[in-house]
């Protein structure tokens, strides 16, 4: 597949997280871009899985981003040009129950990433993942500019905005702008995606995969807030961002070491029960309910601003939220079919990636 000018073809690509969700459909799509791919995970979070399921190439190793020694002996003994980091413990909701973890995760993760460069410096460029979360949201509805406040309320939030803070630490410190191709080779970018959505989601507490378990088991989905807010977006949406932000760090472009939001257009920021309205109208017009019991605060407005993701990058959202949810339909059917779900993505990924903008 020719993509990206062939700026993958044959490099050694670091994806940490790569057993997730994102990181198995990132794998999936520079094995189809020609990158000799080294994943660094602790384990599959998921049962089923999306990364069992399309089993993507790579050098497979399960490991905790917590062991700085572990890292960067992987690090060095494969040497990567190039490291997405996606590893993390993603979910709001657990982030109250597992508080440490998600901090220890999360910021000393990312730390011990950034750590790592300043002795391998053949890693010429990392694209760190955070979140739309990492905003300090006064709830007024506002779309969020990479120039606004950090904040965050719940410990997922307040974890990737402090992951947010390590970088331009490192950043600022041992890898700074000015001197770049001076004194070191490597551009640290971060990427703020919005709700992620997608075929191969099997996490806990979201809404798509609680849906999708749900009608699999012909049992009545639960909704927690109805009339929240959120920036959903295929998967393949920031993935693509992502993939065009590194490329550009690999050319050595430094105006790209810097934040970046990808999120979807104005007219495709939804709430919850309009996505799942329209779900269930796919699916027999299968059923949901409003939870009652009191949740643990999350936001209610979340929306991105894109504008410089476009108007820099010329990246842009392809698919909108109707072509995201019908891509959701057809990848769950052919689950429930059993069918090739390696094809399947495949499929997605070259569809997505041809569409005319
Ligand atoms: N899914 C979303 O809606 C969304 C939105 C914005 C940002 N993100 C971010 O994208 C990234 C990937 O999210 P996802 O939805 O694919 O999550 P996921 O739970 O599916 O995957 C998480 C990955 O991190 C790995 N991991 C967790 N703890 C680890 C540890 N201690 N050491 C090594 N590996 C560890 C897991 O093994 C897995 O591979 C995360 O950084 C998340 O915060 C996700």
């Amino acid at each position: 597949m020719m993509m990206f000018n062939n700026i993958y073809k044959n490099k050694k690509v670091l994806v940490t997280g790569h057993t997730g969700f994102k990181g198995s459909w990132l794998c999936l799509w520079l094995e189809l871009l020609g990158a000799k791919v080294i994943g660094y995970s602790v384990d599959i979070p998921t049962k089923p899985s999306l990364f069992e399921l399309i089993k993507p190439k790579c050098i497979d190793i399960r490991a905790d981003i917590k062991d700085f020694k572990k890292l960067n002996s992987v690090i060095k003994k494969y040497k990567p040009e190039i490291i997405f980091h996606l590893a993390a413990q993603p979910l709001v909701r657990l982030s109250y129950k597992e508080t440490l973890n998600t901090f220890n995760t999360n910021v000393i993760g990312t730390a011990n990433v950034l750590e790592t460069l300043k002795e391998n410096k053949f890693v010429k460029a990392v694209v760190c993942i955070t979140t739309d979360k990492v905003y300090l949201n006064n709830e007024t509805g506002k779309p969020f500019k990479e120039t606004d406040s950090l904040g965050g309320y719940d410990p997922y939030s307040a974890s990737k905005a402090a992951c947010e803070i390590v970088i331009s630490s490192y950043r600022n410190s041992f890898f700074n702008l000015k001197d770049y191709k001076k004194t070191h080779n490597t551009l640290i970018a971060s990427a703020r995606a919005g709700n992620v959505i997608g075929g191969g989601d099997f996490a806990k507490d979201r809404l798509i995969p609680d849906f999708i378990k749900a009608v699999l088991s012909n049992k009545k989905l639960e909704i927690r807030s109805p009339k929240a807010i959120r920036p959903w977006q295929h998967v393949l949406e920031p993935i693509s961002g992502y993939l065009m932000l590194g490329a550009n760090l690999l050319k050595g472009k430094k105006e790209f070491a810097q934040s970046w939001n990808f999120g979807p257009e104005k007219k495709d920021i939804k709430t919850v029960e309009q996505i799942v309205k329209i779900l269930c109208k796919n699916f027999n017009n299968a059923k949901y309910t409003v939870s009652k019991a009191k949740q643990p605060h999350e936001a209610h407005y979340l929306k991105l601003d894109i504008s410089k993701a476009k108007k820099e990058l010329k990246w842009v959202p392809r698919w909108n939220i109707n072509n995201a949810l019908n891509k959701i339909i057809d990848w769950t059917k052919a689950y429930q079919q059993k069918k090739d779900m390696r094809k399947v993505c495949v499929e997605q990924i070259e569809t997505f990636w041809n569409k005319k903008i």
